[in-house]
């Protein structure tokens, strides 16, 4: 008789408890890799659904110690300045301060200031020679057509530092001068960079931030294997993303293999994160093929049809456990994208082997995810919409600039609307405590030891309903 082999999702199985050391769950230890060379703080990555990751979801995200990833369904230029956002949101030292030429108007000022989300402007001539500094209080009530020359603090009146000026010296004088801003200049009083009292208050604000070397957030990007996907990966790159996934529905394809042989060869080391997969015999071939991370997850995601309409898929348990054993001997960190209701689905993920978790719809709702807030009923929700979904086909075809036949169509997902859930602190918060103290249960400290200490059991229908809370009164 024809042998058809169990697959399990994550309500299939729970974890055995075990003996714990661990006295609290703030012991358990989040750290873990995304990809060989970046690590993350928590192992939350928000998914590259247009409903989810654009540059707030991916600064909030960061900050709090995990990863965006910012969507693709959008012009290159859209995209670029997604990424410039996320990696401005914070520096050590700002680099390419913005500049302003004294002899503009001071509405100009303005404008370019409003456009630029910033508070204050670097004054300077064309040689970026400094003549002085504009803040928000020295704009607010100036005169629109009077010049910036007339209303900025002068040269001479500045706090300035150098090349080796360090933050710690920069706060100093920040405090004695109460000053906001300190522009680095050379021997020639030529613009080198620029620190701001901002920047070194978020620093201690958000002590969980994964940032770059120049303490700016990092951020993903993402690229199919057509049309403009190497251009969009280059730009991208520019615009100083730090890792690019080439994401599609069925990562295990041909066209995924000469994609990320195309990518490496235009965009050499780049860290490439490939997807989405859900056998073992697809990871082997991405790992050959040399990406840095592997993306796992064929229909699990709450706006997912795929399975539907396809008939293919795994659950997702077993995806995540297939690839993880191989790719673990490659050492490829991998993602578990697509399926995870709560936490404890976080905990199981990890157990069965993923470096990290990417969630799509728990995030959708968050006041950091893109869309507007709509009440219906008194009470709040937002769009939460798959990328295979008619709406995504129509927007790409629209920005590819090709014809719109939409009986061509063939969603593998849904559009939809979640509950509102108010900040993504708040949601975070929740999902890492319930990952610490699952990590606590299995008498864990990392990561890595989670992954070890792990032991499934399966559940009946019995067992999962055992599970949440269950015969209560409905009391309203
Ligand atoms: P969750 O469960 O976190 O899953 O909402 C998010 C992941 O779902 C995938 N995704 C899709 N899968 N059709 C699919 O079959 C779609 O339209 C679609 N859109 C997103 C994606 O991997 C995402 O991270």
């Amino acid at each position: 008789m024809l042998q058809i082999p169990l697959a399990l999702t994550y309500s299939d199985v729970l974890i055995v408890p075990k003996r714990s050391s661990l006295s609290s769950r703030t012991e358990a230890d989040t750290k873990t890799r995304l990809t060989g060379a970046i690590n993350l703080n928590i192992p939350i990555i928000s998914s590259n659904m247009d409903t989810v990751t654009e540059s707030d979801m991916a600064i909030a995200l960061a900050r709090l110690g995990g990863i965006g990833f910012i969507h693709r369904f959008m012009t290159i230029e859209d995209n670029i300045q997604e990424i410039k956002r996320v990696k401005r949101a914070q520096n050590f030292i700002i680099n390419d301060p913005y500049i302003v030429s004294p002899d503009i108007k001071v509405g100009e000022a303005k404008l370019f200031a409003q456009e630029k989300q910033v508070s204050g402007l670097v004054v300077a001539d064309a040689n970026k020679r400094l003549a002085g500094l504009i803040t928000h209080r020295d704009l607010i009530f100036a005169d629109d057509n009077s010049l910036v020359r007339d209303v900025m603090t002068a040269r001479e009146r500045l706090i300035v530092g150098d090349k080796n000026t360090s933050l710690e010296e920069a706060k100093l004088k920040i405090a004695k001068n109460k000053v906001e801003k300190i522009p680095l200049v050379d021997a020639n009083d030529i613009v080198i960079g620029l620190i701001t009292s901002a920047d070194i208050y978020k620093k201690g604000e958000f002590p969980m931030a994964n940032v770059d070397a120049k303490g700016q957030l990092i951020v993903g990007g993402s690229i199919g294997v057509k049309g403009d996907y190497l251009e969009r990966a280059l730009e991208l790159i520019k615009a100083g993303v730090d890792v690019l996934a080439i994401d599609i529905a069925h990562g295990h394809s041909e066209l995924m293999l000469n994609a990320i042989a195309k990518v490496r060869a235009v965009c050499g080391d780049v860290q490439l994160i490939a997807g989405n997969v859900a056998t073992a015999s697809a990871a082997r071939d991405l790992c050959e093929a040399g990406v840095n991370g592997i993306k796992v997850g064929v229909g699990p995601g709450t706006i997912c049809i795929t399975r539907i309409v396809t008939g293919c898929g795994i659950p997702q348990l077993t995806a995540v456990m297939e690839v993880s054993k191989v790719a673990k001997r490659y050492n490829v960190p991998v993602i578990a994208d697509g399926g995870i209701q709560k936490s404890g689905d976080i905990v199981k993920a990890i157990g069965a082997g993923a470096d990290t978790v990417m969630l799509g719809g728990l995030l959708a709702g968050t006041a950091e995810s893109p869309g507007v807030v709509m009440t219906r009923d008194d009470k709040k929700y937002k769009v939460c919409r798959g990328s295979a979904s008619f709406v995504i086909a129509q927007r790409r075809k629209s920005i590819n600039q090709e014809k719109n036949n939409l009986n061509e169509i063939v969603p593998e997902g849904v559009e939809s609307v979640v509950p509102y859930k108010g900040p993504l602190a708040e949601v975070v918060g929740q999902l890492v405590g319930g990952l610490r103290s699952g990590m606590s249960y299995t008498n864990s400290r990392t990561i890595k030891e989670l992954q070890e200490n792990v032991e499934f059991v399966r559940i009946t229908p019995g067992g999962l309903r055992e599970s949440g809370a269950h015969d209560l009164q409905d009391v309203k």
